[in-house]
Order: C-alpha cells, then sequence, then structure tokens
C-alpha cells in the first residue's frame, strides 16, 4: 500500500496542522462528539477513551512531536483511574487500551504499558460467556437492566487486543476466545446479503439466540452503516491475525454489502435500510472505520482482488478530505464533519465525532505505507 498520490499527503499535513493547533486546548482529555465546534469531554470510562490518543500516537509515529507523546501518555496514566473500576468498564475496553498502551507498547517498548494491555485483555476475557460463545457487551445500564446476554458487532473491533496478547504471551487462549466470538458473529450477526446486525440477545444461560435488537440502527432488521463497517474491518483484522479463510469471506461480503449501498459521494447514510420518512443523515464515522477495513482487506487479498478494496477505501477517504473536512476552520474541534452518532437515541447528529477523526487518520497513515494501530 506504498503509492502514495499527493492528495494523501497533502491530507497528512492538513491532519498535523489542525492537531497541532487544537492538541492544547483539548489536552489529556477524552473528547467524543463536536457540538457547535467544541469537543465535548467524556468520562475516561466512556468506550470513546482511547481515540484521541490513538490519534496522536499514529502523528508522533510519522512528526516525533513531543507533545502529542506526552499528551497521548497523560492520557494512558488517567485511564488507569478506570481500570479497576468493574462496575463501568465494558467490552470497549479493547478500544482504549488498544489505543492507549498497545500502541505505546508497540512504538516505544513500554514496559508499564505492555503490563496494562496484557491486564485488560485478562479483563475482556473474563466477559466471555462459554455457553453463548460470546463477549458480553455491556454492565446494566440502569438498576434491573438485564443484558447479561447481549452481543453486539461493534465487538471485532475489540478482539485485537486478545490476539495481541496471544502474541506477546505465547498463551492461546486469548486467541481462541476471540476466535470462538469470532465464529459467533460469523453465526448470528451476518445475513446473507452481507447486511449485518446491531445487537444479538442470547440467552445467557443456555446460550441460545433469542432476538435481533435495532441498537443504534433503525430496527432489529435495517442496515446500521457504522456497525457494518465495525464488521468488516474487524473480521479482516480476524484474518490477519488468525488465516482462518472464513473470516475473508465474511469481511469480503459485507464489503461488497457497504460499497454496493454507498451513495454517489461514498459517504454512507447512517443506516442503509431507512423507511422514507426517517432523515437520511450521513455518518462520515462510518465511512472512515469502512475504508481501513477496505484497505485491510486489499493487502490480504491476492493482487488482483486487491483493486476493488483499495479502490473502495480511497474513494471513502478523499470524499471525506474533500466534503467534509474542516481543516481550515479553526472555530471547529473536530477534523471530520457529519457524523451520526445514535440517531434512535436523538444524540450527536451531523457533528465531527472522534472516532471518525480517528479512523480517517487511521486510513490516511495506511495509504502512507504504514499498518494501523490495531
Ligand atoms: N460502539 C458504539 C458506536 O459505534 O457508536
Amino acid at each position: 500500500m506504498s503509492d502514495n498520490r499527493e492528495w494523501v499527503d497533502e491530507a497528512w499535513q492538513d491532519v498535523i496542522q489542525k492537531v497541532s493547533r487544537k492538541s492544547s486546548k483539548i489536552g489529556a482529555n477524552f473528547p467524543h462528539a463536536s457540538i457547535n465546534g467544541t469537543y465535548g469531554l467524556a468520562d475516561p470510562h466512556w468506550w470513546t477513551a482511547g481515540f484521541w490518543p490513538g490519534q496522536l500516537w499514529l502523528l508522533y509515529r510519522d512528526t516525533k512531536n513531543e507533545s502529542f507523546k506526552e499528551i497521548a501518555e497523560e492520557c494512558e496514566v488517567r485511564l488507569d483511574k478506570v481500570i479497576t473500576d468493574y462496575y463501568k468498564l465494558d467490552h470497549d475496553m479493547g478500544f482504549m487500551w488498544t489505543l492507549t498502551s498497545r500502541a505505546r507498547y508497540t512504538l516505544l517498548g513500554e514496559e508499564e504499558s505492555r503490563r496494562r494491555a496484557l491486564l485488560v485483555a485478562n479483563l475482556l476475557m473474563g466477559r466471555f460467556n462459554v455457553q453463548g460463545n460470546f463477549i458480553r457487551a455491556w454492565n446494566p445500564w440502569y438498576e434491573g437492566n438485564q443484558n447479561e446476554g447481549w452481543a453486539i458487532i461493534d465487538c471485532a473491533m475489540n478482539l485485537p487486543l486478545l490476539f495481541w496478547a496471544s502474541e506477546e504471551t505465547s498463551d492461546p487462549r486469548y486467541k481462541n476466545t476471540a476466535m470462538k466470538h469470532a465464529d459467533t458473529i460469523l453465526n448470528h450477526f451476518i445475513e446473507a446479503d452481507g447486511s449485518v446486525h446491531h445487537i444479538v440477545r442470547f440467552d445467557p444461560d443456555t446460550g441460545e439466540r433469542v432476538e435481533f435488537i435495532g441498537g443504534q440502527g433503525y430496527a432489529p432488521e435495517s442496515a446500521w452503516s457504522r456497525g457494518t463497517g465495525w464488521a468488516i474491518y474487524g473480521l479482516a483484522l480476524c484474518y490477519r491475525y488468525t488465516g482462518k479463510e472464513d473470516y475473508l469471506d465474511a469481511a469480503k461480503k459485507v464489503a461488497h454489502f457497504f460499497l454496493t449501498n454507498l451513495p454517489d459521494d461514498y459517504v454512507p447514510y447512517w443506516d442503509f435500510r431507512l423507511p422514507e420518512e426517517v432523515p437520511s443523515y450521513r455518518d462520515s464515522s462510518a465511512g472512515a472505520i469502512a475504508a481501513c477495513g477496505l484497505l485491510e482487506l486489499a493487502d490480504n487479498v491476492p493482487s488482483t482482488e486487491a483493486a476493488i478494496y483499495k479502490r473502495g477505501g480511497e474513494n471513502i477517504l478523499r470524499s471525506l478530505y474533500d466534503n467534509y473536512g474542516a481543516w481550515e476552520n479553526d472555530q471547529e474541534d473536530g477534523l471530520i464533519l457529519s457524523g451520526t452518532g445514535h440517531f434512535p437515541e436523538n444524540s450527536n447528529i451531523e457533528v465531527p465525532l472522534i472516532y471518525g477523526d480517528y479512523f480517517f487518520v487511521e486510513g490516511l497513515s495506511i495509504l502512507k505505507g504504514n499498518k494501523g494501530l490495531f
């Protein structure tokens, strides 16, 4: 993936300049959605906590800008407060510590970061349901909320921490657990046409599948675009770590569904199956995530097949850069406009989202010939 194009270098410079201007304002905090131009800060236990430090690590790798490194390190230390918070941590600890501790260990060999990432891999393993072969997604959102049997497609992106832990320790338990969850994705989340369910509820005791739940998508049988992106990238990564062809085939199937449902400017609506009366806002974050997945796929298939995925990923990133970027606008903290966080809850609609920014930067970094951080 090394045949850079001029626009990629230009976009990369725009990212560096904008993040340099914004980094002292945001500081060692956990931005989530940018409302009226300002990134709102989330608590450190929130699933998005890794994306700002992760973005800084991607840029530090290229620029060696010490202030990016210092902010990312401070974010990681701030996460220590929640690493022992049994009540608040959920399966998204995979995202959080992959982009902080694992990233820092990989880049700088920091032993304390390795320890944190391995500790979190063990915590993530503790959420595995052996009857249903899935990693439990969330803790109860309110008293009496029984979501012990809920698994969600987003978790595909938490699995790389487990694959990494097996590589680090030579202990196959982590990888085998991640593969059990990935097999459950294949068996229960992906439809024959390549569309993907957000939430599947299992009986936590018997492991039987009970129902599909719409979650952040429009409906149980619709096709939430960000979930589709999580599936493409997550399954492509499962293939990279395991070599199991079923994951590659499934990632390709979902990728074809995603690509054939894109509008003319390649940036998806928030759900691919919306009734006419429901507003079809874009979700730029879904585009950025899927683009990274498509580029990962391109790297894992024979060259005769790779072009469709490479072109698909580039088209999305190019359109995000040309049509959705906030490069010159210093009244806007975010990099990429028009994300849709959670339409059914009417929250964070048509705004920059930190994970949209992150995956845009990761996608550019991949186009420049690097690996992503997962
Ligand atoms: N993991 C939640 C989301 O994608 O919004």
